[in-house]
């Protein structure tokens, strides 16, 4: 295979970045920077999420029944995604400087960006370093208009 086309047609792919939070079993929160989101089914709501398989994240969500909240970066918040990556501390009602609240599943909220998908966990498929995790949307959160950050407006990449 032609490595050099394998990474560019893999990063022509458009994706967006999006602020995932989660919860311990033990109810610890936890945020981490997704991208890798397609929607997988119009009824019922499936999304196909892929998450790293020796992430935090992972021990939060691969099992079915465990809750997954994902925030739509908004293309006004590159620093906010990149602060994620650094692994923020969660404050009382604010994580990474951007208000933060609980949503019904128990998984946060930040009310600055786009919006908010509140979903669970139907199945884990192991993939490779990644497993596929399908998740239905329970409820869902419009916060503001605007457009989202993705991989080509901030320059981040994940693909490849
Ligand atoms: C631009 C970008 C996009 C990312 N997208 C994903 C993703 O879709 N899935 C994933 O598991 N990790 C993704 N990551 C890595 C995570 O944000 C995180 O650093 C890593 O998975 C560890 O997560 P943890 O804090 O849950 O341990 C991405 C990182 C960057 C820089």
């Amino acid at each position: 295979m032609d490595e050099d086309a394998k990474t560019s047609l893999l990063r022509a792919i458009p994706y967006g970045l999006f602020a995932a939070c989660t919860n311990s079993p033990e109810g610890d929160d936890h945020v981490f920077l997704l991208s890798w989101v397609t929607q997988a089914s119009f009824d019922p709501p499936l999304l196909a999420c892929g998450v790293h398989e020796e992430s935090t994240a992972h021990d939060h969500l691969a099992e079915e029944g465990r809750e997954i909240a994902i925030n739509l970066l908004a293309d006004d918040q590159e620093e906010l995604a990149r602060t994620l990556l650094e692994g923020p501390e969660f404050g009382e009602d604010e994580v990474a400087g951007t208000p933060y609240k609980e949503g019904a599943n128990g998984c946060g909220l930040l009310p600055e960006t786009l919006g908010a998908i509140e979903a669970r966990v139907v199945s884990v498929t192991e993939g490779g370093d990644h497993d596929v995790l399908l998740v239905e949307i329970e409820d869902v959160h419009r916060f503001r208009e605007g457009e989202v950050l993705t991989h080509e407006s901030s320059g981040m990449t994940y693909a490849g």
